[in-house]
């Protein structure tokens, strides 16, 4: 049961196929682009290696994953190496879905499949500078603006928008930062403000789950994932957890961050220093700030849960859409508790029916209790035709314990999209969500995840002054689909599952999220239109104006991040 909580395992894992495009071009070199290689101001050969004396030798040259394969014994990658996150994070081109090193909308397109025989570098950075010490960073930064370069920074790779590549670009990779420390008293200025840990921005979730086992606390990170870095992307998104309705998301529970800004200075950034920079990048967007050397989150003592996995079957759209509707009305028969859980459905285009497998874990719950806060939702569901209990399991275990994920599934191909779901909607008309189920089956749809993580203590927090988008404060789920592809699929039917979320999927959606809706921007589409309202709400001006502060000259740029409606999808040339 161990990938059902990962959103991306749904998606398929690519098989190969060869396919080549030798020649590539970045976007045509103007006054307003930045220096990509054939750019008269690109640095000759000799001040790369001028740079790299200065980093002590950790420039290195960037190639996809499928090339880097090449390189090792026996000239591949098996199997388990290439869907393996832990593989994957050594690899400092490689993202954990492979679609987003391939340049589908250079021209010519460039692509580096598994098993191709010839490669292009696609949307991979040209060098990488693998940071060990805050001076690496440092230097990086100030190479980078000296000579007007794309920059990319990135810590696991694991990021579903794409945001941690960028073609033609200098990478700045902090997957070496690794130190983490639990403390019983952390200082802000004189105050003693509690329990916490402070964390390198390359340390692994799996890292910090191991540890906070050992250290006997309870921490906020990710639901089903080895290798996401919660001092990297995950809490500059916001960071949701499976503990969020008992304990707030990871921004909320932020307490400082050690930072290197586009003037290369190292910023400590709390409450009282540089408050501003501090509120940004709690939900402000992941990449559009600096450099994260680490940060430090509140810590809380540890507890025991339930943590229950359920997988159901719905025969075909019309059983999937009576099991939504009745995970709707019940969605709130936890909340007693503060558990969180997923509604995972996966739909088997050959048979028409779908598989629902639920990941809940309940605190401080025994395992009687547990069943009987699930029996309602069970009891309505299975008297249903069509719908039929595929297995149970209910465990009482350390809550580090589940949420511990020895590897990620990666290495496929697939996009998503997604809405917060506001708990009205589910309180009003729990029938319109099982409706939205089956329009979305019908229409091609194969993979949904509700991730019910808001409500509770994420409600509460609404006052805490962060970048968090408000609309999880009244949410209940965030709803997240994800359409994926095999290796073997065409330019043409790519480029249809890629647009797939905003014209045909975001209307049907809009049924239930409303119109104009939050998205969780660590989770979602990165050719939303309305970005801005959609990933930061009312919160946009006041993070164009941080950004204006800390990186005037836009270094930090992302696909759908603040400043990108200044610069075209590569973040190479102003528009
Ligand atoms: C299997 C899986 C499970 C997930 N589960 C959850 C979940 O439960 N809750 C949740 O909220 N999210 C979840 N996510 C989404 C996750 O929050 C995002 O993918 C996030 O962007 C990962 O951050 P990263 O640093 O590990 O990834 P990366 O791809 O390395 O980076 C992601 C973004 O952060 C930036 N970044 C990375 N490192 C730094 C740094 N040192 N300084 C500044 N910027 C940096 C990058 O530029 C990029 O914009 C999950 C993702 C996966 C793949
Ligand atoms: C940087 O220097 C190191 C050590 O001398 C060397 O191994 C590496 O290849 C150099 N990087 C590049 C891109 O030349
Ligand atoms: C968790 O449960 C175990 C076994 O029942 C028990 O020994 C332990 O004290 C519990 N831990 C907490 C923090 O309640
Ligand atoms: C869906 O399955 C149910 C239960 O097996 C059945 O009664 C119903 O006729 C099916 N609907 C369609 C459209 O096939
Ligand atoms: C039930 O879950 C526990 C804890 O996650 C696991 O150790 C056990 O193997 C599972 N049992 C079955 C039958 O899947
Ligand atoms: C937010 O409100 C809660 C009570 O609901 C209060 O305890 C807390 O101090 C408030 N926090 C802020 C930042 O105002």
């Amino acid at each position: 049961m161990q990938s059902l909580g990962i959103p991306l395992a749904l998606i398929v894992v690519a098989v190969s196929r060869s396919s080549c495009w030798a020649r590539e071009m970045l976007p045509a070199t103007r006054e307003s682009c930045r220096n990509v290689p054939g750019s008269l101001g690109y640095p000759a050969i000799a001040a790369w290696n001028e740079f790299n004396g200065t980093i002590s030798g950790r420039l290195v040259a960037v190639v996809p994953s499928a090339k880097f394969c090449r390189t090792l014994p026996g000239g591949a990658c098996t199997d388990a190496q290439w869907s393996s996150g832990l593989f994957r994070s050594a690899i400092p081109g490689a993202m954990d879905q492979v679609n987003f090193e391939q340049g589908y909308d250079l021209t010519p397109p460039s692509l580096c499949l598994r098993n191709a025989k010839i490669c292009g570098q696609g949307d991979v950075p040209i060098y990488s500078v693998e940071a060990e010490t805050v001076a690496d960073i440092q230097a990086a930064v100030k190479f980078a603006t000296k000579h007007d370069l794309r920059v990319a920074v990135k810590s696991s790779g694991h990021d579903t928008l794409g945001r941690s590549t960028a073609p033609g670009s200098l990478l700045i990779r902090t997957t070496s930062f690794r130190t983490l420390t639990f403390t019983d008293s952390f200082y802000i200025g004189a105050k003693d403000i509690g329990s916490a840990v402070t964390m390198g921005s390359g340390v692994h979730s799996q890292t910090l789950y191991q540890q906070a086992k050992i250290n006997r606390r309870a921490v906020l990170g990710p639901g089903a994932a080895a290798t996401v870095c919660v001092a990297g992307g995950f809490v500059q998104g916001a960071g949701h957890s499976p503990l969020s309705p008992k304990l707030g998301l990871a921004a909320d529970n932020a307490f400082e961050f050690d930072i290197v800004v586009a003037s290369g200075e190292l910023l400590k950034v709390n409450s009282i220093s540089h408050s501003d920079l501090f509120y940004a990048l709690r939900g402000g967007g992941s990449g559009s700030w600096g450099v994260i050397v680490s940060a430090t989150f509140r810590t809380f003592p540890t507890f025991n849960a339930t943590f229950a996995s359920i997988a159901l079957a719905a025969s075909n759209d019309t059983a999937a859409n009576a099991l939504a509707t009745i995970h709707a009305q019940h969605i709130f028969d936890m909340d007693s508790v503060r558990a969180s859980h997923s509604f995972i459905l996966s739909k088997n285009a050959a048979t028409g029916g779908s598989t629902v497998a639920l990941v809940i874990y309940l605190p401080d719950t025994t395992t009687a209790k547990s069943m009987a806060l699930v029996g309602p939702f069970m009891h309505a569901a299975l008297a249903v035709p069509g719908i039929s209990l595929l297995s149970q399991n209910y465990s009482y275990v350390d809550i580090n314990d589940p949420l511990f994920q020895s590897d990620d599934n990666t290495g496929g191909n697939g996009v998503l999209g997604s809405r917060l779901i506001p708990a009205q909607t589910y309180h009003n008309s729990p029938a319109k969500v099982g409706q939205v189920y089956e329009q979305l089956l019908n229409s091609g749809t194969t993979n949904i995840i509700e991730v019910v993580v808001a409500g509770g203590k994420v409600a509460e927090n609404a006052n805490i002054s962060s970048a968090v988008h408000p609309a999880w404060r009244t949410a209940k789920a965030h709803l997240i689909l994800a359409n994926g592809w095999l290796d073997s699929a065409s330019l043409a039917e790519i480029d249809v599952l890629r647009k797939k979320f905003k014209t045909q999927q975001l209307p049907i959606l809009e049924l239930i999220s409303g119109p104009n809706a939050g998205s969780y921007s660590n989770e979602a589409d990165v050719l939303e239109a309305e970005f801005p309202t959609t990933f930061f709400g009312q919160n946009y001006a006041k993070l164009s104006a941080i950004k204006a502060k800390y990186d005037p000259a836009d270094l930090f740029i992302v696909g759908a991040g603040v400043g990108s409606e200044r610069w075209d999808e590569w973040g190479i040339c102003q528009v």
